[in-house]
């Protein structure tokens, strides 16, 4: 029997964690969240949920994997054997429903690098990505033209995650992130830098930063707080359950979890100082009143930001506009290649485990189906397709999906179980207050965070903010609701598809006992 795949280092497994967890979330989402919720009083926020839910999940979803010494699947296989389609709906959610957008959008900043080269964005920047660029119909079924660039880059995207999935998590994944993720840093290093020091920056800053405690009473703060925690650290996805898995028997798995974690929020709060000192640097340079109606004009979410108010920030910079340019799409294109591949990575596993298939095999039957499932994206309806597919998988996807995991992992399997295996490995301790964040503070915060957005979008509707047309409802039934069902009714086949292998016999310990160094 083949050895089972291992990290040759414990670094090299920190470096793919963090790569997974540090993504477009941390860059486009954080910062805006940041701002719109109250500044500092959303930073509280969300060091609370980093410390009731996000480290304690991480640490469960490492326990899970190291204990289990499997993918997702055979992990909840091992939990109960009716728990494997949570196995396999949790990845298969993320491949086949984030990542064929995800991927298009990195696709876009290739073709932004590019673009940057020589600003070819021009002055009215929204009208460029709109119209000229991605050539958006508002007709979500306006499905017949594939946009050129867009199509390139989106297969060279997914080329380059082919190639590093295709070798050994050792030879492939590590030495990626090893090289990209200290690249990453370096680059949005320099970015705060360069940032800070323009006119009008620290005005940028004290927008993103000025805590109004009021708005700590907003539920809507607590709630936006837990769920980015949840998609920033890709917990949920299965990912870690698989990263974890490929240790050796003694790790200091709360020491990882920690590290990650944590890591991946200082890099979102960093990230927030690169974007606002120079949102800032934009409000001054249109001369706007100093209010905050204002500077809302300027702050953005999502494609919006990255793709239209930056380069209009870009090309107002005093100096190396375009080396700016490239630093700053290379920085979201790298950020987000190390999170694809490891979602790549999670169902691969998955799927090697159940079907004893061969790496390169899965890995290419992957990457094709997840490219040809990615040009829905890059058509001219591809950004309605995005907005609507991102919320509903977000919202009431991933937060389910935590949701289940805890009330599987603490009342099914008994966290206690967990936690003594993590602390027979462990150099470091967890406490038993861990048992009860697993079993009733995570999964209570989820539950309330799940019913309000039910009950927000019945009452409501869809939000499709000022000025803009709501989608109709067949729309949403078919591209959002349909991504759910459809993510479940795969999972459900894997499920009842006979094992090729008998799981109680697959797994190899990496054969080193000692302490990865
Ligand atoms: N944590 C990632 C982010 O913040 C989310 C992600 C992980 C998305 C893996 C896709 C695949 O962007």
């Amino acid at each position: 029997m083949e050895q089972r795949s291992k990290w040759s280092s414990q670094t090299g497994f920190l470096f793919a964690a963090i790569g997974s967890a540090i993504g477009l979330g941390n860059i486009w989402r954080f910062p805006y969240l940041a701002y719109e919720k109250g500044g500092g009083a959303f930073l509280v926020a969300y060091v609370v949920a980093l410390l009731t839910a996000g480290i304690p999940l991480m640490m469960l979803e490492f326990g899970l994997g190291h204990s289990m010494v499997g993918s997702s699947v055979v992990s909840f296989w091992r939990v109960n054997r009716r728990l494997e389609w949570f196995g396999w709906w949790m990845p298969l959610l993320v491949m086949y429903g984030i990542m064929l957008y995800y991927m298009v959008v990195l696709g876009w900043c290739l073709n932004y690098v590019w673009f940057s080269l020589d600003l070819a964005w021009g002055k009215d920047t929204q009208s460029f990505f709109l119209n000229s660029f991605l050539k958006v119909s508002n007709n979500a079924w306006d499905l017949q033209d594939i946009v050129g660039p867009i199509f390139v880059s989106t297969a060279l995207v997914w080329f380059i995650i082919w190639f590093i999935c295709y070798k050994e998590v050792n030879k492939g994944i590590e030495r990626a992130c090893k090289v990209f993720m200290p690249a990453l840093f370096a680059l949005t290093l320099i970015l705060v830098f360069w940032g800070c020091s323009l006119e009008g920056a620290g005005r940028g800053l004290t927008y993103y930063l000025k805590p109004d405690w009021s708005k700590l009473k907003d539920v809507t703060l607590w709630t936006s707080a837990y769920g980015q925690i949840f998609f920033s650290l890709s917990i949920g996805f299965g990912i870690m359950i698989t990263y974890a898995s490929y240790l050796p028997r003694k790790s200091n798995l709360v020491q990882n979890a920690i590290i990650t974690s944590v890591a991946d929020s200082a890099y979102s709060f960093t990230a927030g100082l690169a974007v606002f000192s120079v949102l800032g640097y934009l409000a001054h340079s249109q001369n706007l009143p100093a209010t905050n109606e204002a500077f809302r004009q300027v702050v953005k979410e999502g494609p919006i930001l990255a793709f239209v108010t930056y380069p209009q920030a870009i090309s107002e910079l005093p100096a190396f506009n375009r080396l700016f340019g490239v630093f700053f799409f290379i920085c979201l294109a790298l950020a987000g290649i190390t999170s694809a591949i490891s979602i790549v990575e999670a169902l691969t596993c998955a799927i090697r485990d159940k079907f004893s298939l061969a790496r390169g095999k899965v890995v290419s039957i992957l990457c094709a189906t997840g490219f040809l499932g990615s040009l829905v994206f890059a058509c001219h309806s591809g950004l309605t397709w995005l907005d609507i597919a991102d919320h509903f998988i977000n919202h009431y996807g991933l937060v389910l999906a935590g949701f289940l995991e805890c009330v599987f992992i603490g009342w099914i399997l008994k966290a206690r179980t967990i936690r003594k295996h993590v602390n027979a490995v462990s150099a470091w301790r967890l406490p038993e207050m861990w048992d009860y964040l697993v079993k009733f503070v995570s999964p209570a915060v989820l539950g309330v965070i799940y019913v309000m957005d039910v009950v927000n979008i019945i009452r409501n509707g869809y939000p499709s903010g000022p000025g803009k047309e709501p989608y109709a409802s067949s729309w949403l039934i078919l591209i959002g609701v349909n991504a759910l069902i459809l993510s479940f009714i795969l999972a459900t086949v894997f499920t009842i598809y006979p094992w090729r292998r008998k799981p109680e016999l697959i797994i190899h310990r990496p054969e080193e006992d000692k302490l990865l160094t």
